[in-house]
């Protein structure tokens, strides 16, 4: 038995995985398979040149008890720019939705029961499966799409976190591969995430790689805060254009917020109210305080134990339309039926 309620942002064994081959030029058919290994070559791309990519994307089960998928469309196209930046082939948006809604009906029993705060997690997944040496690019690209039931990405769930900024590395270059979603990102962040949690933080506080001035993300989210009636969210090029933030901008917007898109020196959060990380896994993570070690200061926002009003009412908002509490008046939602 599940328990749903108390489930961690973790991988729980489903039903199967659907799959796609890219060979000789083309993709191959969609298979369905409840095997969880890969048998690939020890000098597959992936595995020395970090030649992969992937996304992440949920479904919910509504009060009516249809399952709903957030923005497929958006994340098809990600993962296309992903691909093309590592060297992959462009995954048509029809075999993509196949792979997704096929996936999402073979496991259905395990898109967790309304009510219960959890959502389940689609991770889309692409790698070069060439045996190679020299560094080129696979012919055999394999695309993945497994899912597992998941609770919140924080285990306090909509519960202000504590971040500290990093300067000691980068999780990306100014014209690296920030904008996409590749393997090697995470890794390279890795030693930061360690830190900060040894640390007793929640997540690291990226800067920007080039002055180290502005913000960029934090942890595997992007970073937002109101600042009187501004959502402010940072531009920069080393940054993943994250569909959630995309989608509370449209909800700030239309909440009478103005959105600004522009660099937010670190300093910024000294007159900023609220703060937040957001993203598919951790949703609306509010910040309580950001620690610069550096300069030993801490920037902190409301009362440090509660979210913030924006926060709060944007999170009802997101999640509302996510299970179908409240109407979609933007078309993010779809039923997998
Ligand atoms: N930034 C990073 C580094 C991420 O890993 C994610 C997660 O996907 C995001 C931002 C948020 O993007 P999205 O809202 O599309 O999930
Ligand atoms: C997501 O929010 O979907 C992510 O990919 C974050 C993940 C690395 C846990």
């Amino acid at each position: 038995m599940i328990d749903w309620a108390n489930l961690p942002f973790g991988y729980l064994k489903t039903k199967s995985n659907t799959r796609c081959l890219y060979s000789e030029g083309k993709w191959g058919k969609m298979e369905v398979t409840e095997s969880e290994n890969i048998n690939m070559h020890m000098a597959a791309t992936c595995l020395h040149y970090g030649q992969e990519c992937f996304e992440g994307l949920k479904a919910y089960r509504g009060k009516d008890g249809k399952i709903r998928v957030f923005r497929w469309e958006e994340n098809s196209k990600r993962l296309n720019r992903s691909a093309a930046r590592v060297g992959m082939p462009e995954v048509p948006a029809e075999l993509f939705k196949e792979m997704l809604f096929t996936l999402v009906k073979e496991n259905a029993d395990f898109v967790p029961p309304y009510g219960t705060g959890a959502s389940l997690y689609i991770r889309p997944l692409m790698i070069g499966m060439s045996p190679r040496l020299g560094i080129s690019a696979s012919t055999e690209v394999l695309l993945i799409l497994f899912c597992s039931p998941v609770g919140p990405y924080y285990k306090g769930g909509f519960k202000p976190i504590k971040v500290i900024v990093e300067r000691g590395s980068d999780r990306a270059a100014p014209l690296g591969t920030g904008t996409v979603k590749v393997g090697g990102n995470y890794a390279a962040a890795l030693n930061m995430s360690i830190k900060s949690h040894e640390m007793g933080y929640g997540a690291a506080l990226y800067l920007d790689p080039k002055e180290k001035k502005y913000i960029d993300e934090c942890g595997p989210a992007n970073f937002f805060a109101i600042k009187g009636d501004k959502y402010i969210t940072p531009k920069s090029t080393s940054i993943l254009p994250s569909i959630t933030n995309m989608s509370l901008q449209a909800l700030a917007e239309k909440k009478g917020l103005t959105v600004e898109k522009r660099q937010i020196p670190l300093t910024e959060l000294a007159e900023c109210d609220e703060a937040a990380e957001c993203g598919t896994a951790a949703v609306i993570s509010p910040i309580s305080a950001v620690y610069d070690p550096d300069e030993n200061k801490t920037y902190t926002f409301g009362d440090q134990v509660h979210p913030g009003k924006n926060c709060v009412d944007l999170y009802n908002t997101l999640v509302g339309i996510q299970y179908g509490d409240i109407a979609d008046p933007f078309g993010w939602i779809s039923f997998v039926e």
